[in-house]
């Protein structure tokens, strides 16, 4: 299936490019740089909303699922950059929030079933039907419940009081968000990436959570994958009525123990295709003994034999980027892309880690997002002068070091790292082993370094990651495909591995 292969490309589109020249990425801008992503080489581009929104959560409070957002521009221009892409084979997949809506959208004003409400507790009612946590702002944590005026009753939002709760019990919701997928199923999308979709399951009583984890969000709580199931199912079906494999990625975040093996239950040959690993974008750099043993759990949990296949992300529009997060050295940021991209499953890449950018500094007067999300979502900075390609001011300040970072540096420059992602994606292409094979452990492999193999027919390829301080011995047999320092050192044979080096090698 070409959702295996594919490497998967998310675009923040506010940040992306502008092409009206309002500060604002949009469609437009989207479409003029799509010849950029095939110079690079991903398959597959995965929109954040670009729906019509009072964009109290920037598009994930959506008020209208069938339009565009003036902002990013018109149901035309979605049609142009759909169209666009695939004229340069790259498939398209839409952000789809099934689990609220925006609180302007008509279904809140005419379809009062479609939403959770419920009596509240206590004297008069006055206190919320439970104890979930709502996600922004947090901390504090603060109820997942608002009191309505005119009725007395709480309405229930996981995240902001602007984004209500859809109830998936009703027939109505059910049959309008089916109606919302066959709109863009019909304009050719592939598929969706589906935001919380697991929150869309939830306990039908409302029970309260244990008291050892009240006071935590309750969207990473919400694991009914009894109730998710059948709803799924639903969603399913409604994609496989189209021809050409359209493909359904879960947003599934948890916290707790077993985390792979419980977001890997909401996928499957009847449910979502793939659910995205986090395991190791919360892992921390630099212990190699929990990065072999998590990798290995998530290629164990999402298993051929049931049906799954892994989709690991190391970042997206809500983490401190990923070379931030991980301190800050571009070293560590190209051993992350060497290793992301060498595991079995589908890559999903966050637009601007392939330029290797870091956080913006955001001053306290430039922050508007509700949940302090807005380092990582600064505009991407395509040429060196000072507008970075960018008409008008952006919204929010680039990333340091916006000249040297650009696409136009990096591009001019055959050993940035922009370089290294666009030598991995074409090995990683041209390797069965790499792109669909399986995965397993390297046998005593040294100290300090993470390591596997793929394999797929006759094709082979090893994986080293570096996480030690020393130099490690690699056996003998192998021949550079890839390093994550170097490229004049590809075809080169393997002798030795450098601290914090990463090599793809094949067989000599
Ligand atoms: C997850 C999305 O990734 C995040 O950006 C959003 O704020 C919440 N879901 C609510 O839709």
């Amino acid at each position: 299936m070409w959702w295996q292969h594919d490497v998967v490309y998310q675009i923040y589109p506010r940040s992306f490019a502008d092409g009206d020249g309002d500060g604002i990425g949009d469609l437009t801008g989207l479409r003029e740089h799509l010849h950029h992503l095939r110079w690079l080489g991903v398959d597959a581009l995965w929109l954040s909303p670009i729906y019509r929104s009072p964009m109290a959560d920037f598009g994930y409070d959506v008020s209208d699922h069938c339009d565009i957002d003036p902002v990013f521009g018109t149901l035309a221009d979605a049609d142009a950059v759909i169209a666009a892409a695939h004229e340069l084979d790259l498939r398209v997949v839409l952000d789809f929030v099934p689990n609220h809506t925006s609180i302007e959208h008509q279904w809140w004003r005419d379809h009062p079933e479609r939403f959770v409400r419920r009596p509240g507790r206590g004297p008069d009612g006055a206190d919320p039907p439970n104890n979930w946590v709502r996600a922004f702002p947090y901390p504090p944590a603060q109820p997942a419940w608002t009191r309505e005026h005119d009725s007395g009753l709480w309405y229930l939002h996981l995240f902001l009081p602007e984004q209500p709760d859809l109830d998936w019990r009703d027939p109505g919701t059910v049959a309008g968000q089916h109606a919302v997928l066959r709109f863009w199923l019909d304009r050719g999308i592939d598929g969706f990436r589906m935001d919380v979709v697991h929150c869309i399951g939830k306990d039908p009583d409302l029970t309260d959570v244990a008291d050892a984890v009240a006071g935590i969000p309750h969207c990473v709580l919400n694991d009914e994958p009894d109730v998710a199931g059948p709803l799924l199912q639903g969603i399913r079906r409604v994609l496989d009525d189209y021809p050409g494999n359209r493909v359904a990625i879960g947003e599934v975040v948890l916290i707790g123990d077993e985390i792979p093996d419980r977001i890997a239950a909401y996928t499957g040959p009847d449910r979502l295709h793939l659910a995205f690993d986090f395991t190791a974008l919360h892992r921390r750099w630099g212990d190699p003994t929990r990065w072999q043993a998590g990798l290995a759990r998530v290629d164990a949990a999402f298993d051929d034999e049931r049906g799954r296949w892994p989709c690991v992300a190391l970042g997206n529009h809500d983490q401190p980027r990923l070379r931030t997060r991980w301190g800050g050295d571009e070293t560590i940021a190209r051993a992350a892309a060497v290793l992301q991209l060498g595991l079995r499953g589908t890559p999903v890449l966050y637009a601007g880690d392939e330029l290797g950018l870091e956080d913006a500094v955001i001053a306290p007067e430039q922050r508007v997002d509700p949940g302090d999300r807005d380092g990582c979502r600064a505009p991407l900075p395509w040429t060196t002068d000072a507008g970075h390609g960018w008409p008008v001011e952006p919204w929010l300040p680039f990333p340091p070091d916006a000249d040297e970072r650009s696409v136009e540096a990096q591009r001019a420059d055959d050993g940035s790292i922009l370089w290294l992602y666009k030598r991995l994606l074409a090995a990683r292409k041209a390797s069965p082993a790499l792109h669909a094979g399986a995965q397993t452990a390297v046998e005593g492999a040294p100290e300090g370094v993470v390591a596997w193999d793929r394999h797929h027919g006759s094709d082979r390829r090893r994986v080293l990651v570096s996480m030690t301080a020393d130099e490690s011995p690699i056996e003998p047999g192998w021949v550079i495909d890839v390093a994550s320092d170097d490229a004049s050192l590809a075809g080169a044979r393997a002798s030795a591995l450098a601290p914090g080096q990463a090599l793809w090698l094949r067989p000599a």
